[in-house]
């Protein structure tokens, strides 16, 4: 398998820094050494910097949720690429759902971030979905295809290799309703194609695409054995490690 499955925990507005660090310790001790999968953690910024110097030496990587596009300046409340690299973060997630339902983002400024991460060296976990009034008016793929691509305008080819694409419909998070294993496959099969159409069949092929959405260790095996689905953004699974190490498992064993 060319891609190797990664299993990605958005903590989202949950734990103190004590707290963080727990759950951290917990995750290191249960899979540190873990190779065979990517694993990675995205809590709250207040604690990116002592969750970092808990996971140094250990395989799990540590990313942040959002982002400014702006290098610094007067953007109150925000956080830019080079902070975040400041810390031990090398991935964030953007363009997440909550982030375009609650804090109105839009393609436009996603694609502004997107940029600004990879050029910081930072990989983007891009969040893409529909929500269920889409899906029931069958504007799936058109939505998914509309975000994809407004948020990947300008990537380069060298660049598309650092992306991470994360499919969560927005009715299957935190809902407890997960997409069946075939209505999620069939738009992580349309993503690749689109990833084929705008970097070529070398360079879709490396791209990881996630499945977000109520994924537990009760579905990630079914989800996880898809062709197209390399791997999960977990957010309710991800907040204790019992569960998180599971899916670490889960992934660990469909490859
Ligand atoms: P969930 O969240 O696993 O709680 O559904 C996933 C996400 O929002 O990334």
């Amino acid at each position: 398998m060319i891609r190797k499955k990664l299993i990605a925990g958005n903590w989202k507005m949950n734990k103190t820094s004590a707290d963080a660090s727990t759950l951290v310790q917990e995750i290191v001790a249960e899979v540190g050494r873990v190779t065979d999968v990517d694993i990675l953690v995205c809590p709250p910024f207040t604690s990116l910097e002592s969750a970092g110097k808990l996971l140094e030496g250990s395989n799990v990587k540590l990313g942040a949720q959002n982002m400014h596009h702006e290098a610094s300046g007067a953007y109150t409340g925000e956080i830019s690429a080079s902070m975040l690299r400041s810390t031990f973060a090398t991935y964030v997630i953007l363009g997440h759902s909550e982030r375009r339902t609650y804090f109105a983002e839009n393609d436009k400024f996603i694609n502004q971030k997107v940029l600004a991460a990879l050029k910081n060296q930072l990989k983007p976990v891009l969040c893409v979905g529909e929500t269920l009034a889409e899906r029931e008016s069958g504007a799936t793929l058109k939505v998914v295809q509309t975000q994809l691509e407004g948020a990947l305008e300008g990537v380069s080819k060298e660049q598309a290799t650092s992306v991470v694409v994360a499919y969560e419909p927005v009715w299957a998070i935190g809902t407890g309703k997960v997409a069946t294993t075939e209505q999620a496959q069939e738009v992580h099969a349309f993503i690749r194609s689109l990833l084929v159409k705008l970097f070529g069949d070398a360079i879709a092929q490396k791209v990881r695409i996630l499945y977000g959405g109520s994924m537990k260790p009760s579905n990630a095996p079914e989800l996880l054995a898809q062709k197209d689905i390399d791997g999960g953004l977990i957010g309710g699974a991800s907040l204790e490690s019992r569960s998180f190490v599971e899916l670490v498992k889960a992934a660990a064993a469909a490859k």
